[in-house]
């Protein structure tokens, strides 16, 4: 099997994303929505109402659940994804909900964004920036997350929050275990591996294919560790606010959370000065 370069690893990222948009959730009505804008805000430290009045740019935003909890909370928010179908999705759903209106969706990839992309594109007639930049989930499937997080603190205005969702290199230790398996027997064919992960390890049937095909189709993601995350944002001046799960002592917490087997996936919010 002959080894992948970014652009082959990145094509099959945008593939796996076009077949089996994420997390494509059941969600019918405006009060389930609202979890995810809650969930957020929780991490770091606020509650729902924290939204009111914010821009907010979001990062592979998927099917947009968030981004129209996030405007059901009142805020102004440009959505981008390099998934055509994820972004058909994610409209079609802020039709449905009632959203629309306040939400502006962009099929962009995050690593190609230019310094005034939305200045004139987006119907708000914002500025450049935004008082919060969003990346859940999506810089490490990308194939330079650091270079992903440097566009996402770009767009970030003075005292804007810069909040990332990455897995973390020690909790994910099993399960990138489980994909080195997945590789041997099915390569980078995503419709094999598929089928591999889910004969080997099961199908979660949280959100039908959707949730299989991104743990094991996906053929790139890659792993963080808090201390990394906290050394980029202190070279990107952002100084650092908040986690989920919360860690004292780095390593030693991310070990225990390996331990624990409570997923992997951390969230890390900063504030750009
Ligand atoms: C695991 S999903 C996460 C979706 C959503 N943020 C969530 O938390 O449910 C990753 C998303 O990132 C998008 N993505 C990955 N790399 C991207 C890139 N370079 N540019 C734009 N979107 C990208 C994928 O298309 C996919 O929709």
């Amino acid at each position: 099997m002959s080894k992948m370069n970014p652009a082959q690893k990145e094509a099959l990222v945008k593939e796996l994303y076009e077949k089996y948009p994420y997390p494509s959730r059941e969600v019918t009505n405006p009060q389930e929505i609202i979890y995810f804008a809650e969930w957020v805000a929780k991490t770091f430290g606020e509650d729902k109402s924290f939204w009111k009045g914010k821009s907010v740019l979001e990062l592979g935003c998927g099917t947009g659940e968030l981004a129209s909890a996030l405007a059901l909370c009142g805020a102004k928010v440009i959505a981008i994804d390099f998934s055509s179908s994820s972004i058909k999705h994610a409209k079609r759903l802020a039709k449905e909900i009632g959203t629309a209106k306040n939400i502006a969706f962009f099929e962009k990839n995050i690593l190609n964004l230019s310094e005034n992309e939305f200045s004139a594109a987006n119907k708000f007639e914002t500025e450049k920036k935004f008082d919060v930049v969003i990346a859940l989930g999506s810089l490490h499937h990308t194939i330079d997350a650091l270079s992903g997080f440097k566009i996402a603190c770009k767009f970030a205005k003075p005292e804007g929050l810069v909040v990332i969702g990455l897995y973390n290199k020690y909790a994910r230790l099993k399960h990138r275990i489980k994909r080195a398996f997945i590789k041997a027997i099915a390569g980078n064919n995503i419709e094999k591996r598929i089928k591999t992960g889910e004969t080997l390890f099961g199908n979660g049937e949280k959100n039908g294919k959707a949730w299989a095909a991104d743990k094991y189709g996906q053929v790139h993601e890659s792993y963080h560790s808090v201390g990394k995350v906290l050394h980029w944002f202190k070279e990107e001046g952002i100084e650092f606010i908040s986690s989920k799960p919360k860690f004292e002592h780095a390593v030693i917490d991310e070990i225990k959370w390996l331990l624990e087997e409570r997923g992997a996936f951390f969230v890390m919010t900063g504030k750009k000065k």
